[in-house]
């Protein structure tokens, strides 16, 4: 299976990061797929940067409703006509901040094969909820709900989990290698051998090679690294076969 690498780029850049950080990544030659998920507003001006590459455009979220009367939602057809190709669905942040349930992931994932972008969705403990061991009872109620809206058959070219355990994101503290690989075997047992499933939380330049090595870990979701070129190309390049 060809690796996966997913930036994140969160509520950060500016016009000037979007021509200087992709500009130098759109040069690279890469062996995985690589995708950048820039905030809404500089979607276009990333794809635009990006069109001569391998790398493409992702989005950090989508509206879970169709069109219309929503003000200040942003559709799956939208992403699609600004050539968008994938989408993350579900982050802790925005479990956290903006109260994103279970069955509102499940209806955005829905809008997000409707639309034909590659879903990118995220689930993963709290640090209270690991230290009360429920890791794997967390996980397997985020990941309930999916199977509804994916249906009958191989999903793994529509789909992917991103397993990023919440006290990882932006710590500096990734998950132990026993930790990654126990969480995502339990994942694989779920949603079945096919579907990829990343890391998130932490990685960088200096442990993505061990990561993206580890059994059933099929890529990475990567955010403050994925706004530094070098160290973001470094991560693209360690994701080989
Ligand atoms: P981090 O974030 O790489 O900065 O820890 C990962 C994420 O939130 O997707």
């Amino acid at each position: 299976m060809r690796k996966r690498v997913v930036g994140n780029w969160k509520m950060n850049g500016s016009r000037q990061t979007i021509a200087a950080v992709l500009g130098e990544l759109g040069q690279i030659s890469v062996a995985a797929d690589v995708a950048v998920c820039v905030p809404y507003p500089y979607v276009a001006a990333a794809t635009s940067v990006l069109a001569i590459g391998q790398i493409t455009v992702g989005a950090q979220n989508i509206s879970e409703f169709p069109e219309g009367a929503y003000t200040g939602e942003v559709s799956g057809r939208m992403l699609k006509d600004m050539a968008c190709s994938s989408v993350i669905i579900g982050h802790s942040e925005r479990r956290r901040w903006f109260h994103e349930s279970d069955e509102s992931v499940a209806r955005k994932l829905d809008k997000a094969l409707d639309a034909k972008l590659f879903a990118i969705v995220c689930v993963g403990e709290t640090l209270a909820e690991r230290e009360a061991g429920v890791t794997e009872a967390v996980i397997s109620a985020q990941l309930s709900r999916l199977a509804g809206v994916i249906g009958e058959g191989d999903a793994s070219d529509r789909y992917c989990i991103a397993y990023e355990p919440v006290w990882a994101i932006g710590t500096g503290r990734a998950a132990s290698e026993a930790q990654i690989e126990e969480v995502h075997d339990f994942i694989k047992r779920c949603v079945g051998e096919t579907i990829q499933v990343l890391y998130g939380g932490s990685v960088n330049a200096a442990n993505a090679a061990k990561i993206l090595h580890l059994k059933n870990v099929d890529g990475v979701l990567v955010g403050g690294a994925s706004l530094d070129a070098k160290e973001f190309g470094s991560i693209c390049k360690a994701a080989v076969l």
